[in-house]
């Protein structure tokens, strides 16, 4: 086991006129479970790969358990890696598969077979040990990857989107698997998605990627109630986040003739900046269907889940833009079955006062 540190590591491919990975600076402790996410391109497996030792460190350094890695080849780092194609010997039995790198390094055959068993105990693969990959479940053939990375007691695991292919509902099921055994083993592992979801139900911590830059890093509800700016704002949570710039006049925030509801502080805190105009972000569970005050709005699209309704209202309020120039849509999450229909005039309301402000040039955080 092992405490990781990149120190303003950064990697070029030849060629390539941008940093994909651009002074990254991460702490990560021992035993933590780390979920690198961002969109496609941001540098997440880059960043990854660059730990395993599979991409060259550029400048800058990351170091493991203390010792830096900078020169060190892949096979003397401890690691083990799982990747999205699982890269099974079609050959070789799961058994013999999990047992392979273990055979490698000259482990005798009794502590093998027993380091094997264990590791098909834990993930429930002991009946198919003798079978070929091929005769396995997408789900069963992820498990017997995850058992080829246990067995060899790394000190950090690297998974790089292990999940891609697995059906939406084994993908929920199997992220929590993983999970539960990262906990259980206390390995620390970093591991890479796209997918937001998996980041904030699987890390101890969420470092979020955009451009191969870090934005944020933080536990999964400080990400959530307190995103750095307005990128992560929108990245994480779904469906995203209502973010909006609207006019500011003495404090207040007009939008579709109303006002956003701010505590004292906010609305003290706005002023204090000397903004004309603000980006604002609103959950779309803090707004809801109002009778007679509230934002004005037009239903564009209603997408009932059973347990709730998502509600898209389109605003009508030059003044307000999106972020990219688009007409402004806003989400409310409302109880199932709400009986409204496209087309709708309705108002929005605030439930609470969770507002998050930006700055509407850099997009960093105000309050
Ligand atoms: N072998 C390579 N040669 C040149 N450029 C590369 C190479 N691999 C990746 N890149 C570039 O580096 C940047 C980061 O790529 P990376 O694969 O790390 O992104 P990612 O966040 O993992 O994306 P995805 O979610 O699509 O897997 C991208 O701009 C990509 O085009
Ligand atoms: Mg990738």
């Amino acid at each position: 086991m092992a405490s990781i540190t990149y120190e303003d590591a950064c990697c070029v491919y030849p060629g390539a006129d941008k940093l994909a990975v651009d002074s990254l600076n991460l702490d990560i402790a021992d035993g933590e479970f780390v979920v690198l996410v961002g969109p496609s391109g941001s540098g997440k497996s880059t960043a990854l790969r660059m730990l395993a030792g599979l991409e060259e460190i550029d400048s800058g350094a990351i170091s493991i358990g203390g010792r830096s890695m900078v020169g060190v080849a892949p096979k003397d780092r401890d690691i083990a890696m799982v990747f999205q194609n699982y890269a099974l010997y079609p050959n070789k039995t799961v058994g013999e598969n999990m047992g392979f790198a273990l055979k490698m390094r000259g482990v005798p055959v009794a502590e093998r077979t027993a380091k094997v068993a264990d590791a098909a105990k834990l993930l429930d693969l002991t009946e198919y040990l003798d079978r070929k990959p091929a005769n396995l479940s997408g789900g069963q053939r992820q498990r017997v990857a995850m058992g080829r990375a246990i067995v060899r007691e790394p000190q950090v695991f690297c998974m790089d989107e292990p999940l891609s292919n697995l059906d939406a509902k084994l993908r929920v099921q199997t992220r929590t698997q993983i999970a539960a055994l990262q906990r259980r083993l206390g390995t620390t592992t970093v591991y890479v998605t796209h997918d937001q979801v998996e980041a904030m139900t699987m890390g101890d911590r969420v470092a979020v990627l955009k451009f191969g830059q870090l934005q944020q890093f933080a536990s999964p509800a400080e990400l959530y109630d307190r995103p750095r700016n307005a990128f992560v704002a929108g990245f994480i949570g779904s469906p995203a986040m209502n973010l909006f710039t609207a006019p500011v006049s003495d404090g207040a925030i007009a939008v579709g003739g109303g006002t956003v509801d701010l505590d004292d502080d906010t609305a003290a805190l706005l002023r204090g900046t000397g903004l004309s105009r603000v980006t604002v972000g609103i959950r779309p569970e803090s707004l809801a269907l109002a009778d007679a005050e509230g934002v004005s709005s037009e239903v564009a699209l209603l997408e009932d889940l059973g347990s709730d309704t998502f509600l898209y209202a389109g605003l009508k309020d030059p003044d307000v833009t999106t972020l990219d120039g688009t007409p402004v849509t806003l989400v409310a999450r409302c109880p199932r079955r709400t009986p409204a229909r496209i087309g709708d005039g309705v108002r929005l309301r605030q439930t609470d006062r969770a507002v998050h402000l930006f700055d509407p040039e850099s997009g960093e955080r105000l309050n």
